[in-house]
């Protein structure tokens, strides 16, 4: 939430631009940097360096897999960890940058992914007879002449798809050899939790042991992210000239609706607020946001934002079954 005082928004569009744009923390996000320490090298300030930890007995880096169920936010969350961190900066062919993010489009075989790291790294001159194992070994050397030093690889689930011509195996060894890399990289890998079954399933467990486990939690009621979760939706609200009245408990209202799931709760909370920009609206009042939310609910008897106080519509809500 820094630079909120940078330029305040005015007109209805600068405000609509400005509210796309906040990444709301929900509080794992220290959590992640965490784990983050265990994949890379520390100074003897106790510092995180973009160098990876290395085990020099057996020349390997270290693995992070990054799960979370669909829509929960795993690529805001991992493309704002790179924005804000001190050591790592994203790759790009004119800029330069030490990590490599790379998306897995859905069709993509494990070649492909070698191939969109060559590309990516500016590595034009791919023959297209190239054997898989070759592209891989050109793209391990890549990393070394452009300067990598992380690979984060987003949807990865997407590449031990079954099907014609998959070879899931090889995939699954094609990470493992990211690890073994000779130019050094920490490899940060992530997905929908099958990609973990994905994984496990290589019957030695010799790629899966070589991660670190980091999924991403739901927002339980009364936690210390819903309370942030809170913070950041009046902030934002208060901040586009939009009133939220405190009895109205709208932010925990929002997470029970979405039973806590990142993504999906901010997602509502900025549909609310932004149904009432552009409305010009100067308040948020329960009818408009259970207005919202009834346009992707429809057909509910009781929502999340009936008019009664929270404590009655929660237990009402609970006592049918919601959230189970
Ligand atoms: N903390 C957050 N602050 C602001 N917006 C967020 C936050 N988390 C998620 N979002 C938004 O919620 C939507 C879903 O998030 P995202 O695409 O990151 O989920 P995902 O877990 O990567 O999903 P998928 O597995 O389908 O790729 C996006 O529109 C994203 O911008
Ligand atoms: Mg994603």
């Amino acid at each position: 939430m820094k630079n909120m005082t940078a330029s305040t928004p005015v007109t209805i569009s600068e405000k609509l631009k400005w509210l796309k744009h906040r990444y709301w923390k929900f509080g794992d996000e220290e959590n992640f940097d965490d784990y983050l320490m265990d994949l890379f090298e520390v100074d003897d300030e106790g510092h995180r360096t973009a160098e990876p930890r290395f085990d020099p007995l057996t020349r390997e880096t270290k693995g992070l897999m990054f799960l979370g169920a669909s829509d929960n936010g795993k690529t805001a969350f991992l493309m704002r960890a790179l924005r804000v961190d001190p050591v790592l900066r994203e790759f790009n062919i004119d800029q330069g940058g030490n990590t490599l993010y790379i998306t897995v489009p859905p069709e993509a075989s494990i070649k492909n992914l070698a191939e969109i790291i060559l590309k990516k790294t500016g590595y034009t001159k791919v023959h297209a007879k190239l054997r898989a194992a070759d592209a891989w070994e050109l793209a391990r050397h890549r990393f070394g002449v452009v300067g990598i030093k992380a690979l984060v690889i987003d949807e990865c689930h997407h590449i031990f798809r079954p099907g014609a011509g998959r070879d899931i195996p090889a995939a699954i060894q094609a990470l493992k050899h990211i690890m073994q890399s000779e130019h050094r990289v920490a490899l940060i890998i992530a997905g929908v939790p099958s990609l973990k079954d994905a994984i496990l399933s290589e019957v030695s467990g010799e790629t899966a042991r070589r991660f670190i486990e980091f999924s991403m939690a739901r927002i339980r009621p009364g936690s210390r992210g819903a309370a942030t979760f809170g913070r950041n939706f009046v902030k934002s609200a208060n901040f586009l000239g939009l009133q939220v009245a405190e009895e109205d408990a709208l932010p925990d209202r929002i997470l029970f609706a979405e039973h806590g799931q990142v993504g999906a709760s901010v997602g509502l909370g900025k549909e609310i607020l932004r149904a009432a920009i552009s409305r010009r609206r100067d308040a948020i009042t329960l009818d408009a946001a259970e207005r919202v939310y009834r346009k992707s609910n429809a057909g509910l008897d009781m929502t999340p934002f009936d008019s009664a106080e929270w404590d009655v519509v929660k237990s009402e809500l609970t006592s049918i079954g919601w959230g189970q």
